[in-house]
């Protein structure tokens, strides 16, 4: 079988229902398509699938005459990647998009046969010919309906969100959670200016314009193709554009001794090693931490890294004059970068962050110098793991202090950037 974008996305959401975890997935399957140019669709695809599964099966479970739940897992990815591209995306028509996932159903090379491609047809003609309807908002459900089924969010985040926002905030940010973001580049100003790299992309008839949020930040307002100009130089890494601040909260300079605790993939560490500070970049995840040197490397900063458990690190590293703790945390904040993720968040993963947040906390504390900075941050909305910890942390440790910097909470904006939360303490003199 040829490989298409739409075989890629099959092959994601098929596997990604069985627990795989998905952008790896991704990034295997278009690596073995030898990074072809339509990798950016086969992601928009996928991702746009996952993002609005409980919405798909909605539009999907009239037009069958069983649960989804009963089909064959091949059958029910193929049915929910067709019935998003034939609502959402207009690259062919909807003829051609329904003919080439029955002959992706048909395919006995991974498990098809005709049944499931005379299935896959009769649906798909049926989604195709009633697609504007189908796309209407519905009139008249309660919030928690429109929060689970028409924006596809788990019910007990939809819980939480109503009762803490109300209907709303919490039908804002379900939209937000569904809406594709847009990709921002971070500059690497060791190596660029941002007008450089702008220029360099416009050349390369790339829509790119400078954020609003950040001076670092350039936005991608067409998308991203799979090969930018002035990656292998160095000249820009990718980072969510609200994310770009929480590094300048660090004030970096050169001298400055900085511990970034949780630092992998290393978009923040990188940040912060820019301002040539005395950067030690500790993770416990040694493939993450490869990813970070490796992008370290690419972007031509050198720093320290360790690789090993942030709670371990007092007595194992001289204390610094900031920490930076990045938690580790359930990460609500971004469900619209992260599609699958919604599906694997529960309440006792945020039971589960809570605790390691402390722990890491503690440890965080015993490294900071008398005067010490402490950044701390999460991509996550839920007070337990934000508001709630530092209200912690004042009651554990008197000795660290607020600052004039408020703690800020950043909530992702449709089609934009992730929500993150940041606050800064200092411990006392
Ligand atoms: C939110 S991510 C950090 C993102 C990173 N700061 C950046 O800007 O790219 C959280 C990181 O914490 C790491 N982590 C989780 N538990 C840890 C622990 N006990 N010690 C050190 N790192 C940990 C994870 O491996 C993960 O890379």
């Amino acid at each position: 079988m040829t490989p298409s974008s739409r075989q890629v996305a099959v092959e994601v959401v098929w596997q990604g229902e069985r627990g795989a975890q998905v952008d790896w997935l991704l990034d295997e399957c278009l690596a073995r398509a030898g990074h072809p140019k339509w990798a950016p669709r086969a992601t928009a695809l996928t991702y746009g699938t996952l993002r609005l599964i409980a919405r798909l099966d909605y539009v999907l479970q009239p037009l069958l005459d069983r649960p989804l739940g009963d089909l064959e897992p091949l059958l029910r990815a193929i049915l929910r990647v067709g019935c998003y591209e034939l609502l959402f995306t207009a690259e062919t028509t909807p003829a051609a998009a329904v003919h080439s996932l029955v002959d992706l159903a048909q395919d006995r090379e991974w498990g098809g046969h005709v049944g499931i491609g005379r299935l896959t047809n009769a649906v798909l003609r049926r989604v195709a010919g009633a697609a504007e309807e189908m796309r209407r908002p519905p009139s008249g459900w309660p919030a928690f309906q429109m929060l689970t089924q028409w924006w596809s969010l788990p019910p007990w985040i939809s819980e939480r969100w109503l009762s803490r926002w109300g209907d709303q905030r919490a039908l804002e940010q379900a939209a937000a959670a569904a809406t594709e973001p847009s990709v921002c580049l971070r500059v690497n100003r060791t190596r660029a200016t941002r007008d450089q790299v702008i220029e360099r992309l416009v050349a390369a008839e790339i829509e790119a314009q400078p954020s609003d949020l950040h001076p670092a930040g350039v936005r991608l307002t067409g998308g991203a193709p799979a090969r930018l100009p002035g990656w292998a130089d160095g000249w820009f890494t990718v980072q969510d554009e609200a994310s770009l601040a929480i590094a300048d909260l660090v004030g970096a300079e050169p001298g400055l001794r900085v511990i970034d605790l949780c630092a992998a993939p290393g978009g923040k560490a990188t940040q912060l090693a820019e301002t040539g500070c005395e950067l030690v970049a500790v993770d416990i995840d040694r493939g993450r931490l490869d990813r970070l040197r490796d992008t370290a490397d690419r972007l031509g900063l050198r720093f320290e890294t360790v690789c090993g458990d942030a709670r371990t690190m007092p007595g194992r590293l001289e204390p610094a004059d900031a920490v930076l703790l990045d938690a580790p945390c359930t990460g609500s904040g971004t469900l619209a970068r992260r599609p699958d993720l919604r599906w694997r968040l529960g309440p006792e993963r945020l039971a589960t962050a809570v605790k390691i947040q402390r722990s890491i906390l503690l440890a965080a504390v015993k490294l900071l110098r008398p005067g010490g900075r402490l950044i701390y941050s999460t991509c996550s909305l839920e007070a337990e793991e934000n508001e709630d910890q530092m209200a912690w942390l004042a009651r554990e440790h008197p000795e660290i202090l607020p600052t004039a910097e408020p703690d800020t909470t950043t909530f992702p904006v449709a089609g934009r950037h992730d929500g993150f939360f940041s606050a800064v303490r200092r411990r006392r003199d």
